[in-house]
C-alpha cells in the first residue's frame, strides 16, 4: 500500500459521512417547531431582515401558522423574491413587504409611521436584521454604521412600535443577539465610532451586547403590560452573515459549516421558540441559547445599573432633537 492508497481509502469517506450524520443529529435542537401546533391566525407579526438567512425562515414559520406577516427588508428586489417564495410555500397571501433600512433613523421613523397607520395590532416583533464585519462608517445620523444597524435602529423601531404592541398584549418582542455578546464591552463613545478597533468581530460583539442589555431593560420597563422581550442566540448558522468577509474566510466557514454549523432553517428555531411556544408565555427579560435553553447571559448583560444607563443613552441618541 502506498500513502496515496491510504489517503483515498474508503474508510475515510465512510467515517466522515458517519461523523457528519452524528453531528447533524446532535445539533438538532430540543424543540421542534413542526411539532408545535400553535396557530397565529389573526395575529400580526413583523420580522426585520426577512429576505434571507435566519429571518426568512422565521417569517416562513409565522406564515405557516396563518399569521399576517410583515417582512421588513431594505431591498425591494430581494424582498419581493422572498415574499413570493413564502407565499407560494405556505399558501398564505397575508404576507407583505415593507421597506426599511434599519441603519437609518429616518427610514425607521417612516417605516414605523406607516405601520402605525396601517396596522390595528402587532403581536410579535422579531428584530433579526443585522450585519457583521462591516468596515468603519458613519451614518448621516452621526452613528457608527454597525451600531446603527444592529442596535440603535432596531432600538428606535421597537420604541416607536411599543404602544401598538402594548395595546395588542399578550405580545412578544424577540431580539436576535449572539453568544458573541459575552466578548463585548460597553463604551458609549463607540456609538459615534470612537475608540473602536475593527478586528475579530470586536465591533459586532459590542453591538450584540447592547442588544441583550437593552432587551432586559425594556423587559423590566414592560413588567405587568403583558408584553415580553427576550433575546436569543441562533447558533453558528450558515447564512450570508459573512458576506463582508474575504472569499477565503467564507470558503473555510462554509466547508467546516457543512458538517458542524446549523442551516438557516435550524438557526431560526430558537427565535421561533421564543416567539410562539406556549411555555414561553409570560417569560421576559431572559436570554435563550440556540438549543432553546434558558441561559445566563454574560456578566455585563446582567448589570442592572448599566442597563438603565445604556437604555437612556440609546433613547437620547435616537430621539429627534
Ligand atoms: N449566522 C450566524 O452564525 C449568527 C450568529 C449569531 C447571531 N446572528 C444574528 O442573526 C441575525 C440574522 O443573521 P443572518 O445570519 O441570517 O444574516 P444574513 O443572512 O446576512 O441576513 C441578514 C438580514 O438582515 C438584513 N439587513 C442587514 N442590514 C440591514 C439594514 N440596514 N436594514 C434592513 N435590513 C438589513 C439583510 O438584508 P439584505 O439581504 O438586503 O442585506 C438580511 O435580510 C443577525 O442579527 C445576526 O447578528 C447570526
Ligand atoms: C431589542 O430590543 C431592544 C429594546 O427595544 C433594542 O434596544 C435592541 O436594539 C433590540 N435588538 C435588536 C437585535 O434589534
Ligand atoms: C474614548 O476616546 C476619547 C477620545 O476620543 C477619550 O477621551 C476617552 O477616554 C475614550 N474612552 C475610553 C473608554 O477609552
Ligand atoms: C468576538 O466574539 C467571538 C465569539 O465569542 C470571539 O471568537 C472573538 O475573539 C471576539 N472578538 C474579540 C476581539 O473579542
Amino acid at each position: 500500500m502506498t500513502w496515496l492508497d491510504i489517503l483515498y481509502h474508503p474508510i475515510w469517506a465512510v467515517s466522515t459521512a458517519l461523523l457528519a450524520l452524528v453531528v447533524r443529529i446532535q445539533r438538532r435542537g430540543r424543540w421542534d417547531p413542526q411539532a408545535c401546533t400553535v396557530q397565529l391566525k389573526g395575529k400580526t407579526t413583523i420580522v426585520t431582515g426577512a429576505n434571507t438567512g435566519i429571518g426568512k425562515f422565521i417569517a416562513l414559520d409565522f406564515a405557516r401558522r396563518g399569521a399576517r406577516v410583515i417582512m421588513a427588508c431594505r431591498s425591494e428586489s430581494r424582498g419581493t423574491a422572498a415574499l413570493g417564495e413564502i407565499r407560494e410555500k405556505t399558501g398564505n397571501s397575508d404576507v407583505h413587504l415593507r421597506l426599511v433600512d434599519v441603519s437609518s433613523l429616518d427610514s425607521v421613523r417612516e417605516f414605523a409611521a406607516r405601520i402605525l397607520e396601517e396596522e390595528k395590532a402587532l403581536h410579535i416583533l422579531v428584530n433579526n436584521a443585522g450585519v457583521s464585519g462591516l468596515p468603519r462608517g458613519i451614518t448621516k445620523d452621526g452613528l457608527e454604521v454597525s451600531f446603527a444597524t444592529n442596535h440603535l435602529g432596531p432600538f428606535l423601531l421597537t420604541n416607536l412600535l411599543l404602544d401598538l404592541i402594548k395595546r395588542s398584549a399578550p405580545a412578544r418582542i424577540v431580539n436576535l443577539s449572539s453568544v458573541n455578546h459575552k466578548k463585548g464591552h460597553v463604551d458609549f463613545s463607540h456609538f459615534h465610532g470612537e475608540n473602536l478597533t475593527y478586528y475579530m468581530d470586536k465591533v459586532y460583539n459590542h453591538t450584540k451586547l447592547h442588544n441583550v442589555i437593552c432587551t432586559n431593560e425594556l423587559a423590566r420597563r414592560l413588567e405587568g403590560t403583558g408584553v415580553t422581550a427576550t433575546s436569543v442566540h441562533p447558533g453558528i448558522v450558515m447564512t450570508e452573515v459573512l458576506r463582508h468577509y474575504p472569499l477565503i474566510v467564507r470558503l473555510i466557514f462554509n466547508l467546516i459549516g457543512f458538517f458542524f454549523f446549523k442551516s438557516a432553517e435550524e438557526g431560526a428555531v430558537s427565535s421561533i421558540y421564543c416567539a410562539v411556544a406556549e411555555e414561553m408565555e409570560g417569560i421576559t427579560g431572559k436570554y435563550f441559547d440556540c438549543d432553546c435553553s434558558l441561559t445566563l447571559p454574560g456578566p455585563l448583560a446582567r448589570d442592572a445599573a448599566l442597563a438603565v444607563k445604556d437604555f437612556e443613552v440609546c433613547e437620547r441618541l435616537t430621539s429627534k432633537l
